[in-house]
């Protein structure tokens, strides 16, 4: 999937050697000196394609997870069929996907090795500055988001990890370099889902919404959000793609309990439209306070939506209805070996009750890679590669 870049050079021109001609012989050094030239800035590029792409870190929730909840003792977790039926191995990994989740579909576009999970035992010297996934299923912004999923990282853990890593890379590579691969890294934060679903609107009545009217609660968590961000920015992060939350009311899991003939639930819908534009409205502040572009805003909802309203037009031949699950749209419960299982996976666009299949998810990454700014704002994943290619 990533793509090559080569530089293509003229065709080798051949001379007849004319020892009399003075110009030849300038000709000639010039040649040479072109050549070597040539051969500098094949050496440096191709070095910088060795030492491993771009260091990719990835913070958040179940979108984003790649297996740190295996090690967990949590029931928020995907580590038994068929999860990972379409993973290169055909095997459950931890990832809430039928095959590659959303940061391994990044890290091929940008000519990455996967992240792993930080809690894997594999993720030792060297593979540190291929980067780290320190995501879990089940958190959310705040910290009793998930309270039933229990062991599970909340974002103060997976910083205080984070600083963890920060400090095994030092004594890998030396703290000065160390420094720089953190600051030059891709960083993904893909968190907010669970505040709705597995919060506020997890019981007809929840503490929650007790406390906070809807626009209220949409304050508080962007309040809380941008603690966050700025702690993200302390510890070094210099690049973070931000996603705003996904449609929430048009999931097979809301469909199957409060939707009357498969609309999308309204209330879940107009909920996170409150707090996607407080999110932008967010990061723009923060950028500016900060006075560098270091958090872009993914627009989540608007990339689901496409799909989500024409899925025949990618390719779907339903968005309601789970591949995997059962009851009403496939979307009562978990996903598990006893549940209906659809032959096709990339024919849906919902792979369990919540998450995107593959094939859907490839079209997300497709849209942060070259979405106009109204979806990727300030701007989009290769307009960042290339400004970042210049600076790291
Ligand atoms: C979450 O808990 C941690 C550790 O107790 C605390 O430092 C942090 O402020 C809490 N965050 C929120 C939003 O309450
Ligand atoms: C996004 O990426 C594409 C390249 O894929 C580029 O042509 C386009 O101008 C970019 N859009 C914005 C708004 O940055």
């Amino acid at each position: 999937m990533a793509r090559e870049s080569y530089i293509r050079g003229a065709p080798p021109v051949l001379e007849c050697t004319i020892t009399h001609n003075p110009f030849k012989i300038m000709s000639t050094s010039r040649t040479i000196f072109i050549i070597l030239i040539l051969t500098v800035v094949t050496v440096f590029t191709s070095t910088k394609t060795a030492e491993g792409a771009r260091t990719f870190f990835v913070f958040g929730d179940s979108l984003v997870d790649s297996g740190n909840n295996n090690y967990l003792p949590t029931t928020a977790r995907a580590d038994s069929p068929p999860y990972g039926i379409d993973y290169p191995t055909h095997r459950p990994t931890g990832r809430f996907s039928n095959g590659f989740n959303l940061p391994d579909l990044i890290s091929q576009h940008i000519g990455s090795e996967p992240t792993l999970p930080y809690l894997s035992p594999q993720l030792t010297g060297q593979r540190l500055l291929i980067g780290a996934n320190f995501a879990s299923a089940g958190i959310g912004i705040l910290n009793d988001t998930g309270f039933q999923f229990v062991g599970i990282l909340r974002m103060f853990q997976q910083f205080a990890l984070f600083q963890q890593y920060q400090g095994r890379l030092s004594a890998e590579v030396g703290a000065a370099q160390a420094q720089r691969v953190v600051n030059g890294a891709l960083v993904l934060m893909t968190l907010g889902g669970n505040d709705f679903v597995n919060n506020y609107f997890l019981t007809p009545v929840s503490a929650r919404s007790r406390q906070f009217t809807i626009p209220q609660y949409c304050r508080y968590l962007i309040s809380e959000y941008r603690k966050i961000l700025m702690r993200l920015y302390e510890l070094g992060g210099r690049r973070v793609l931000v996603t705003g939350t996904g449609p929430l009311g048009c999931v097979p899991a809301q469909l199957a309990t409060r939707s009357r003939n498969g609309e999308c639930v309204a209330e879940l819908q107009r909920a996170v439209q409150i707090f996607n534009p407080l999110l932008v409205q967010m990061i723009r502040d923060l950028n500016s306070q900060l006075g560098s572009d270091v958090f872009v805003a993914v627009n989540a909802f608007q990339m689901n939506m496409n799909f989500i309203t024409n899925p025949q037009r990618f390719g779907f031949v339903t968005s309601k209805i789970a591949c995997c699950g059962q009851g009403r749209f496939n979307g009562i419960g978990l996903c598990t070996v006893a549940s209906n299982l659809c032959p096709n996976r990339d024919t849906y666009a919902f792979w369990d009750p919540y998450h995107p299949s593959e094939r859907a998810l490839g079209f997300i990454v497709r849209d942060i890679f070259s979405g106009t700014s109204d979806i990727m704002t300030p701007m989009n994943l290769s307009t960042i590669m290339a400004i970042d290619s210049n600076l790291y």
